[in-house]
């Protein structure tokens, strides 16, 4: 049963169609010509448009193109009385289901119209197929897009959250190394200032931010285990004893064994032990050599020496960074690793990374 629109000239064409598909249930409303067939089409939808071909005014084919556009889904079956092989050619080529000579037989007019019906009834699903089809996957990327957006909130909230625990992380060892040195006046800020060394050397090796930041703990904490060296050892200014010394080089075990339970991600703890380990073996507590030594100690190493050297000591005025790159320079491929050294020397040739600390130079002056 379908919606079949008549076009044609002929008054009793258009009375005795109707009669015969109404047969079959189709409903079926007649033009006389193009304009009043167009304003049909405009009207409502078809399933299957009959037309002759030669009319008064615009011809049938003239329609055909009209019908696909304003509905594409219909079937254009196109009817003439004068054929030929160029019109139907013509007509077939534009898109046209079927083309048939007046007079058209009862049988065959019911038989062409159920095909077209047919047809127009498939092309109607497909295109519903496709509508539904295209609707769900707007509707997908709609939800994709949401839940996108709200993945990308949760991570951004979750990014801040972790930023600051490890901002207060930071803050909390930095408290903890400032209370560190409030017993070593002398020796104040060189935690820090070590850990600025440190950082600027791995910055310049290209390590990522992760590693960097296990770095910046292991230094700010490299020398924990000098809380257990009395005091006036550790201010002594003239020359340690034997014993003094063997306490002093107990320092980087004692902190390791304070910051080794505490399961970092990262290393921590064995880079506190080793930052007094030396290239060629000769360093302690383990004696280790080259590639033994992990390389954030040898970094530390290097900060170590720099800082130590450029820096006012007890026993000692500062050195000054000439002669603490100098030192490195001469200790390269024996105490410290070449890499470092070299990352140190185009790093610091042009000064160190941090601001002389004020209660240093403050202590220095009342000494
Ligand atoms: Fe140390």
């Amino acid at each position: 049963m379908a919606k079949v629109l008549l076009v044609d000239d002929e008054e009793g064409i258009r009375r005795t169609t109707p009669i015969l598909l109404g047969q079959d249930g189709h409903q079926v409303r007649t033009a006389r010509d193009v304009p009043e067939a167009l304003e049909a089409l405009q009207e409502e939808d078809w399933d299957v448009i009959l037309t002759d071909i030669v009319m008064p005014g615009p011809s049938g084919i003239d329609l055909l193109a009209e019908a696909h556009r304003l509905r594409p889904h219909a079937t254009v079956v196109l009817l003439t009385g004068q054929p030929s092989i160029e019109t139907a050619t013509e007509a077939l080529r534009q898109g046209a289901h079927d083309y048939l000579p007046k007079p058209v037989r009862g049988e065959t007019l019911r038989r062409v119209v159920r095909q077209a019906a047919e047809r127009a009834g498939l092309r109607k699903e497909n295109a519903r197929l496709e509508e539904a089809q295209r609707r769900h996957l707007q509707d997908l990327e709609v939800q994709i897009a949401t839940r996108t957006r709200e993945i990308r909130d949760l991570m951004d909230a979750l990014q801040k959250r972790l930023d600051e625990t490890h901002r207060i992380l930071e803050a909390t060892v930095e408290a903890f190394s400032r209370a560190m040195e409030l017993r070593d006046p002398y020796t104040a800020g060189h935690q820090r200032r070590v850990t600025r060394l440190a950082m600027a050397l791995g910055t310049a090796l290209g390590w990522p931010p992760d590693r960097l930041r296990f770095l910046k703990i292991a230094a700010l904490l490299h020398d924990l285990g000098k809380l257990k060296v009395p005091a006036e050892i550790l201010a002594k200014p003239s020359r340690l004893s034997a014993a003094e010394f063997a306490l002093i080089r107990q320092h980087p075990v004692s902190g390791w064994e304070v910051i080794a339970p505490l399961d970092f991600a990262g290393p921590v703890g064995l880079i506190v032990r080793q930052h007094h380990e030396r290239l060629d073996g000769s360093g302690y507590p383990d004696g280790l050599k080259g590639d033994q030594i992990l390389p954030e100690s040898r970094v530390l190493a290097v900060a170590d020496v720099v800082e130590a050297m450029a820096s006012h000591r007890p026993y000692r005025p500062a050195l000054g960074l000439d002669a603490a790159l100098e030192e490195i320079r001469r200790g390269s491929g024996v105490l410290y690793d070449p890499e470092m050294v070299q990352a140190a020397e185009t790093t610091f040739r042009s000064g160190l990374p941090f601001e002389e600390d004020p209660t240093a130079s403050a202590l220095r002056a009342g000494s």
